[in-house]
């Protein structure tokens, strides 16, 4: 059985992510989104948050299920008996840092490749600080992320639909 481990903050999730989530989960018999519970970054959802919103997105997935790590991803993609890590790639400015992490996880454990999806152009630009940031300010967020979710975004800056 071939599985994958995504990789991520996704706080909160976007509709990139959803691009690479769709197109890897086809290269694998299960994709296992990893979502990191980071002590140290301050993130505007709770591990568990993101997962349930992780979740709610990829409800319909056959394929593809999510869970939170902490520590090491070397460590957790080795408990799940993977050997692939799945990142996308936006721009250069992405590649520096995800050339420096790639080369230093297979160092870690050699029988591990990290493989990079080119994030779809029409997505190219988009972050979830970007999302974080417009609403916020009570703007327009169903352009970038799944409208399901939307709610739950708005509702941590105290604002609503109306
Ligand atoms: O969505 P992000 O914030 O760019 O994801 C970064 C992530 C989660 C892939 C990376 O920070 C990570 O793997 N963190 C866990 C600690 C680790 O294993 N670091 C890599 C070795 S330096």
């Amino acid at each position: 059985m071939r599985i994958g481990i995504y990789p991520g903050s996704f706080d909160p999730v976007t509709f990139g992510h959803v691009d690479i989530i769709l197109r890897s989960s086809k290269m694998f018999d299960l994709l296992i989104i990893a979502v990191l519970n980071n002590n140290v970054k301050k993130p505007l959802f709770s591990a568990e948050e993101r997962v349930e919103l992780i979740r709610q997105v990829t409800k319909n997935m056959r394929n593809v299920s999510v869970e939170a790590f902490d520590g090491l991803l070397i460590d957790f993609v080795k408990k799940k008996n993977a050997s692939t890590i799945v990142r996308g790639l936006r721009a250069v400015s992405d590649f520096e840092y995800e050339l420096q992490i790639a080369q230093t996880n297979h160092k870690m454990s050699s029988d591990i490749d990290t493989v990079f999806l080119t994030t779809s152009l029409e997505y190219s630009y988009l972050s979830s600080s970007i999302v974080r940031e417009i609403a916020s300010y009570n703007g327009d967020i169903s352009k970038f992320v799944p409208k399901e979710i939307i709610p739950s975004i708005l509702a941590k800056y105290n604002k609503s639909l109306d």
